[in-house]
């Protein structure tokens, strides 16, 4: 049977990934006391409080069909929230309510771009993005986030890849995986290249709640200017620890959220009512959960460096946001994915290989902040006995 070219172009991009997550839930499953740094998971349980709201929500009979665009007080509410927050007025029709953050950028993505057109994007990025722009149809162009810039994306770098096919300019502020958070002066500079180049701005930015103390969250969203071209991606899942509810959303201009709805309303045929009330009560009030996850965060990056940072080689990049630490092991001669292939199979500690995340990731592994501290420090002991042992065999 002949099947859409979509499926070859997504062909690849989601499995193999995810690869040594996989074996590790398969050798878990076996009995094996796997330590998993590898997915990003809340360290706490949806708030009850959203449970309770959702629950009562559906015993009150809030099951029906709902619209495309989303429930209108859950859209009132963010319109309030990104009101206060961008310090200018943004209303209801700039709001499109989608199931997360992920099919969200999907959505948008669809909306903006086709084959022909190209879009460029920090690498590393956040795994879904390659399958993202792929099912578009338009040209990734990777941007290199370097290890020298704190990972933050450069003006000189998105200038000099700009071309009159470029359509889109996708940020991730904060990053996953790297967890910089761009700086109000990155943007400004980033946003003079979208203006002289007529791009969009696309900004996911699902980890604005968890930035650690000492860093500040800055949008492309704050600038007025820049109010016609930008668009900001985001949900629930991580501030409020209930990526399971799929509940999320896009900002941007009213003219393309109403060009978003046909698109909304095509695939998904309105949203559940139930998630927009218990959404709506979440996104009207500081998360109960943020905060607490983002200095339990902070702090295990922290023993991270501490125990691992210019040990055996290893360099250990400190994360200003987010839920993840980033590990440079390339100095134990093995790829990313060797090493944490070799570290699961050996130590039992699962992380991600840097080269899940881009090419710029070569020789990195990724580790979740989402277990608790002694696991982590057990963790990072075994990663430096497999790190010193590889050195000492290649010696
Ligand atoms: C950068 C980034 N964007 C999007 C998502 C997906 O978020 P959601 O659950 O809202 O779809 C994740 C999840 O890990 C992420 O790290």
């Amino acid at each position: 049977m002949r099947y859409a070219a979509i499926t070859d172009r997504l062909d690849g991009l989601g499995g193999a990934k995810w690869a040594v997550h996989a074996l590790a839930r398969h050798m878990a499953a076996e009995g094996h006391d796997i330590i998993e740094l590898t997915i990003g998971e809340p360290d706490v349980p949806t708030p009850a409080v959203l449970i309770e709201a959702a629950t009562a929500a559906m015993a009150a009979g809030r099951t029906g069909y709902s619209n495309g665009r989303g429930e209108p007080a859950l859209t009132q509410a963010l319109a309030a929230r990104y009101t206060a927050r961008r310090g200018r007025l943004i209303g209801a029709d700039q709001v499109m309510c989608l199931p997360g953050t992920q099919t969200t950028l999907f959505a948008v993505l669809m909306a903006l771009l086709g084959p022909g057109d190209e879009v460029l994007v920090g690498d590393p990025m956040y795994a879904t993005y390659a399958g993202l722009i792929a099912a578009t149809g338009a040209k990734m162009v990777p941007v290199p986030l370097r290890a020298e810039h704190g990972f933050r994306m450069q003006a000189a770098d998105v200038a000099s890849r700009v071309t009159p096919r470029t359509r889109v300019l996708f940020l991730n502020t904060p990053h996953n995986p790297t967890g910089a958070v761009l700086a109000r002066s990155d943007i400004a500079a980033l946003a003079d290249i979208a203006v002289a180049q007529d791009l969009w701005i696309l900004c996911d930015e699902v980890y604005e709640d968890m930035v650690f103390e000492g860093t500040k969250f800055a949008s492309p969203m704050d600038d007025p200017a820049l109010a016609d071209r930008v668009i900001v991606a985001s949900s629930i899942s991580k501030s409020h620890a209930a990526p399971g509810f799929r509940s999320g959303w896009c900002v941007g201009p009213a003219e393309f959220c109403a060009r978003l709805l046909s698109l909304s309303e095509t695939m998904l045929f309105g949203s559940q009512p139930f998630i927009a009330d218990m959404t709506a009560m979440a996104v009207s009030a500081p998360s109960p959960v943020a905060a607490g996850m983002a200095e339990r965060f902070k702090r295990r990056a922290e023993l991270i460096f501490d125990v691992l940072d210019g040990r055996a080689g290893l360099r250990v990049n400190r994360p200003e946001a987010g839920m993840f630490a980033l590990v440079d092991v390339s100095a134990t001669g093995l790829t990313g994915e060797a090493f944490a292939m070799g570290l699961l199979k050996d130590k039992q500690v699962a992380v991600m290989p840097g080269e899940s995340f881009g090419d710029a990731l070569a020789g990195w592994i990724r580790l979740s902040l989402t277990q608790d501290d002694a696991r982590i420090v057990e963790a990072c002991g075994r990663i430096l006995c497999q790190a010193t042992g590889l050195q000492e065999r290649a010696a």
